[in-house]
């Protein structure tokens, strides 16, 4: 679903491969191919410029009409030749690789995919300002990382970076491998720059949307995003309600490090004032009107920034998967003049439901089923802003982010394509979780245990402003908590064996929940904030049990709805809202709950959950984990 508006001779094609295969070996080959390539972009640019459209790979409708070379078996390897690109931006990914080969095998017999992964930083203009930005493999956004489940996950990643770095595998359950959820603190010291580490890991019992990133202080932010698909064969029934499958993924976007905007974040007298966002993309890309700078502004503005542009056949049914990989902005999606059918949540498959808009919070998935039954032209994919919830305007922002979807294959803009006139979210909330319901049923199970948190945001030590999870602020533990716990439970300190909050971590920093034995548990998330936070549980799903403002009362907690309630891995918080979840607490290790704003996280807003302390009690933690707390 990716578009094309010129299809080009298959020298071309050729010569990209070259290119691309050069980048590596030669730049000086590189180089010469360069004229070839930039001939294409010209016409590209032609066509594209005055609408700040971007030119993309198109894979037609079936795959017999690609290249053979290009569309062989879903390869896993980063050095999938799909990333040729028009562009002489060799850092931008094609997105054609998120255009989902509907030919792969979801019944396949599992098997090992190995990725390699190599983690640097560069200058590039993704929406069209200059800046330093974190790639894997020499490109943004990060690459598709699809597998069936029951596979075995390697990827090897090398960190070319100043600083250190981490993967986590937002969704997946980890069950057995605590150490390879990639959490900074929590499961892992931070891979060292020069160094490589290997992810190694099984997927099991789990299917559906997922994402990865880097779980580095606020790292991600500045790149290291990619989607993560896992199929099934359950999925059978669900795949014969589209034609094609396409990953899309939403962030918004800012013009510098977050590094650097982190510090006047903290500080004291920014109570609750986030960064607010420059720019949103949409498959890694946006136009930017560069006359909003001056031209003192320090920045580097190159004009020919790009909108995504997504190709359909029509009366076709196309899945797009959303992810939201951003730092801090909700969206509300929306396609003109074309209704969403919404078919699955985090990764749960829901009976379909009907909507105009979809508001999608950080760090959150949904897939929605498009039907490309409008007249034959032009019409506009929207990712707007909720900017209700930001603290400032941002005079250079233009919160109503766009993609171009096209019928006709071109890049005009579209005359008939109407915005729908239902109104935009004002605040930053999920889709009620009384809209989804799971087409897998399961009863929710009686709880054993049920306890409550309060967050909140309060001036702390040093006057910064901090985040707290009743009075604990996180910070990452240089010894991470899964180390500490091991070792604990080695040495037969029983205080790493005590049910509820544990006594055994640094409480100014570390607010961990001990459930030593498999139990449901029940956690009250109960905000004292006035802005929402997506939460996410590492290492879980939960069930929605009930949510609202002001206080919970508990004498409506035996009442609760167990019959299918919604299930998924990060819910929004909303202002002064509290939200019950229960989920079961069998997966052993160290689990992070937090924020998904990167904000938030640094600032403070991360507990965790111990869980299976009988199983933790025999583990050693592989060593190549545990060397890279020794450097
Ligand atoms: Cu997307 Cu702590 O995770």
């Amino acid at each position: 679903m990716v578009a094309e508006t010129q299809k080009r001779p298959p020298q071309v094609e050729m010569a990209e491969e070259k290119n691309n295969a050069a980048v590596k070996s030669s730049n000086r080959t590189s180089l010469l191919l360069l004229g070839g390539v930039t001939a294409i972009v010209i016409v590209a640019l032609a066509l594209g410029l005055g609408l700040g459209l971007g030119l993309k790979h198109h894979r037609h409708d079936g795959a017999a009409t690609t290249n053979p070379k290009t569309s062989s078996a879903p390869s896993p390897g980063p050095t999938a030749p799909s990333s040729a690109s028009e562009s002489v931006q060799s850092w931008r990914r094609s997105t054609l690789e998120y255009d989902l080969d509907m030919n792969w095998d979801i019944n396949a017999s599992p098997t090992i995919r190995l990725f390699n992964f190599t983690i640097s930083e560069i200058q590039a203009a993704p929406d069209g300002i200059l800046r330093p930005l974190l790639v894997i493999n020499g490109q943004f956004p990060g690459p598709l990382v699809r597998v069936n489940r029951g596979d075995r996950v390697l990827v090897n990643v090398t960190n070319q970076l100043s600083n250190g770095t981490a993967l986590h595998w937002h969704g997946l359950y980890q069950n057995g491998t605590n150490w390879m959820d990639g959490t900074v603190g929590v499961t892992q010291c931070p891979i060292p720059p020069g160094t490589s580490f290997l992810y190694n890991f099984t997927v099991e019992s789990q299917y559906g949307t997922y994402w990865y990133h880097s779980h580095y202080s606020s790292q991600y932010t500045d790149g290291i995003v990619g989607p993560l698909i896992v199929h099934a064969p359950e999925e059978a029934t669900t795949r014969e309600s589209y034609d094609f499958d396409q990953v899309i993924l939403l962030q918004d976007w800012y013009h510098d490090l977050s590094a650097a905007l982190m510090p006047g974040y903290l500080a004291s007298g920014n109570e609750n004032t986030e960064p607010v966002p420059d720019n949103g993309l949409i498959q890694g890309t946006n136009y930017f009107n560069c006359s909003l700078y001056a031209n003192d502004s320090g920045y580097t503005c190159q004009e020919n920034s790009t909108r995504a542009v997504f190709a359909v056949t029509q009366g076709k049914r196309y899945r797009l998967r959303l992810i939201n990989t951003g730092a801090f902005t909700e969206f509300d999606f929306s396609i003109d003049n074309h209704t969403l059918s919404v078919v699955e949540a985090d990764s749960t498959l829901v009976q379909p439901v009907a909507v105009t808009r979809l508001p999608i919070h950080v760090a959150q998935r949904y897939s929605v089923i498009v039907y490309t039954n409008q007249t034959s032209t032009n019409y506009w994919m929207r990712a707007q802003m909720i900017t209700d919830c930001f603290s400032d305007d941002n005079p250079v922002l233009n919160p109503d982010v766009q993609a171009l979807i096209t019928y006709t294959n071109t890049t005009s803009e579209p005359t008939d394509s109407v915005d729908w006139s239902t109104a935009l979210d004002l605040v930053c909330k999920d889709l009620s979780p009384s809209m989804l319901t799971p087409a897998v049923v399961e009863i929710a199970p009686s709880p054993n245990n049920a306890f409550r948190i309060d967050v909140s945001f309060q001036i702390g030590a040093y006057a910064l402003d901090r985040a707290y999870i009743n009075s604990t602020t996180w910070t990452a533990a240089k010894d991470p908590t899964l180390n500490q716990a091991v070792a604990g439970l080695k040495a037969d300190n029983s205080t790493f064996n005590a049910l509820g909050l544990s006594s055994a971590f640094d409480k100014a920093s570390q607010f961990v929940i001990s459930i030593p034995e498999y139990q449901v548990v029940d956690l009250l998330i109960n905000s004292l904030d006035e802005g929402a936070h997506p939460f996410h549980l590492h290492g879980h799903q939960f069930w929605i049990m009930a949510s609202g403002t002001g206080d919970f009362d508990w004498n409506s907690y035996a009442r609760l709805n167990t019959t299918n309630p919604m299930r998924r891995d990060t819910l929004t918080i909303d202002a002064y809202g509290w939200t019950l979840i229960r989920f079961r607490a069998d997966n052993p290790g160290l689990w992070a709950l937090h924020c998904h704003i990167s904000w938030h996280m640094e600032a403070g807003l991360l507990m965790q959950f111990q869980g299976r302390t009988d199983l933790m009690s025999h583990w050693t933690i592989p060593s190549d984990v545990l060397a890279l707390c020794s450097t």
